[in-house]
């Protein structure tokens, strides 16, 4: 059993996407352990992308996600950190494998609807920004 942190950005959130991108996960077995909409500050979205600071995009991304609201969601289940992964596609929308939520929606290589944590160490720092443990069931 495994927990990854699962945003949609807030270009998914703005585009009507939050319904799809949760359906995808209940159509693939994956649990939902939290849910909730949040709006960061850039500060807060500057800690949340610490390990990017160092990289040229490092600003504008910080921009973005403290652009408008967030659907954070803890999601859990066996090998879900990969699965969350797999369902995402690649970060730019141009290598994302056909089906996978950024093929299918995103146009931009920032832009790109989900977040989703890549490691158990990174998935529980994540979750743990944003959530305390009375906030997540199962
Ligand atoms: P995420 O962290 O959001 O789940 O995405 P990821 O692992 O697929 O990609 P990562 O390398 O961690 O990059 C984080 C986010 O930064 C934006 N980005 N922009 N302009 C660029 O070249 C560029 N590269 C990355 C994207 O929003 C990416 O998801
Ligand atoms: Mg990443």
């Amino acid at each position: 059993m495994e927990r990854t942190l699962s945003i949609v950005k807030p270009d998914g959130v703005a585009r009507g996407l939050m319904g799809e991108v949760v359906g995808r996960f209940e159509k693939a077995g994956i649990t939902i352990a939290a849910m909730k909409l949040i709006h960061m500050t850039k500060k807060q979205a500057q800690g949340f992308y610490a390990v990017h600071k160092e990289r040229p995009f490092f600003d504008s991304l910080t921009d973005f996600m403290s652009s408008g609201p967030c659907l954070v969601m803890v999601l859990q289940g066996e090998n879900v950190i990969a699965k969350n992964r797999e369902l995402m596609g690649a970060t730019n929308y141009k290598d994302a494998a056909p089906g996978t939520i950024r093929a299918d929606f995103a146009n931009d290589i920032e832009k790109n609807i989900v977040h989703g944590s890549d490691a158990p160490e990174t998935a529980a720092f994540e979750i743990g920004y944003f959530f305390n443990s009375f906030e997540i069931a199962g």
